[in-house]
């Protein structure tokens, strides 16, 4: 199998360390592998494959060298800068930061559900909002084969989204110690503000979530509300999706298609208290769906629960994947 030179972006970070993991756990063959983050982490060591790196960083040369894919997640502005640069040098870049996502010229790939959307990448490749992947991975099935019509999506979703400082808020919560990152306590709270709110009242993350549902299912005119919350869990995202379709469908239709449906593990068992749980979820590459009923409100609903590690599945995986297909297209 071909090598390829590789590139992790933001290697200090949240993500960017769990790249590594997933790198190392998938074994992509790689030659070449780089580390860069800011001037702040310069000069620091990373292990990765039992070997110290050291952490290189980011500028306009970082990309003079032959790299075939970079992995990015350090922040939109880094995003909007770098990528250009790594791309006109021949770079296939896969990002993570929403600041390519909505480009027409991007592909926004969940590899279990478009991966033809990547043949058209001229070298840059969003990877979508974490709580977009792991609801594609339910929908899309579902969608191919009863048509959605509407969405409703309530999410419950972890610290480790914000980051090293989401993280810290949380530990720090639970001592009693003020948050630094957001706006209100996280510990013991809920709050319905997730990225900064924009003029109709929803919130970054919502629109997100909303406009990416619409690309990745090439769904354009698809109905799609949501309400995102950040809750006091550190690691998965969990979220309660309400589907209107067009065709009508017997339950256990919707319990087939789940079941046979690539990336989904099916944990629905209530009598015995099995459904998706956070805790479960995490450290983990799959998506737990379970809590499957009829809307009884509508003609043709359901409502389903839907659970994945947002640092895994929602963004280092997710993007490892997109690059583990793209290797194979090079061979
Ligand atoms: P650094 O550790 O040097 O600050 P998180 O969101 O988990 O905090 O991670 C953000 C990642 O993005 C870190 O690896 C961080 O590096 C990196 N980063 C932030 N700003 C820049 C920048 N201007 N150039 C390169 N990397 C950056």
């Amino acid at each position: 199998m071909k090598k390829v030179n590789l590139a992790v972006v933001g290697a200090t970070g949240m993500v960017g360390r769990t790249f590594l993991k997933v790198l190392e756990e998938r074994q992509l063959p790689i030659e070449n592998f780089y580390v860069m983050a800011s001037s702040r982490s310069a000069g620091s060591t990373l292990t990765f494959n039992g070997k110290d790196y050291v952490v290189e960083e980011l500028n306009e040369h970082s990309f003079d060298k032959p790299i075939d894919i970079a992995l990015f997640s350090a922040g939109g502005s880094t995003s909007a800068k770098y990528a250009p640069i790594a791309a006109a040098h021949g770079c296939v870049v896969i990002d993570n930061s929403s600041q390519w996502r909505m480009d027409p010229e991007v592909p926004l790939i969940v590899p279990e559900v478009n991966p033809e959307d990547i043949n058209w990448h001229k070298n840059i490749i969003a990877n979508p909002n974490c709580s977009t992947i792991q609801a594609m991975v339910a929908l899309k099935p579902l969608d191919d084969k009863f048509k959605i019509k509407r969405v409703v999506y309530s999410t419950y979703q972890a610290v480790s989204g914000a980051g090293v400082a989401g993280w810290k808020d949380l530990e720090d919560g639970l001592k009693g110690v003020e948050p630094k990152k957001f706006p209100h306590p996280i510990a013991n709270n809920c709050l319905p503000h997730i990225d900064v709110f924009l003029d109709n009242g929803y919130t970054k993350e919502e629109e997100k979530m909303i406009n990416e549902t619409r690309k990745i299912l090439h769904r354009p005119d698809l109905k799609v509300t949501a309400t995102t919350v950040r809750v006091p869990v550190f690691d998965s995202h969990s979220e309660s999706i309400n589907i209107e379709f067009e065709k009508p469908f017997e339950m256990a239709e919707i319990f087939e298609t789940l079941k046979n449906a690539p990336g989904v593990v099916l944990e629905d068992d209530p009598q015995n208290n099995v459904y998706p749980l956070a805790i479960h979820a995490a450290g983990h590459d799959e998506v737990y769906v379970g809590r499957i009923r009829r809307d009884e409100s509508v003609e043709n609903g359901v409502n389903i629960w839907v659970v994945a590690d947002n640092i895994r599945k929602g963004a280092a995986t997710n993007a490892v994947q997109i690059a583990q297909v793209l290797i194979e297209k090079m061979q």
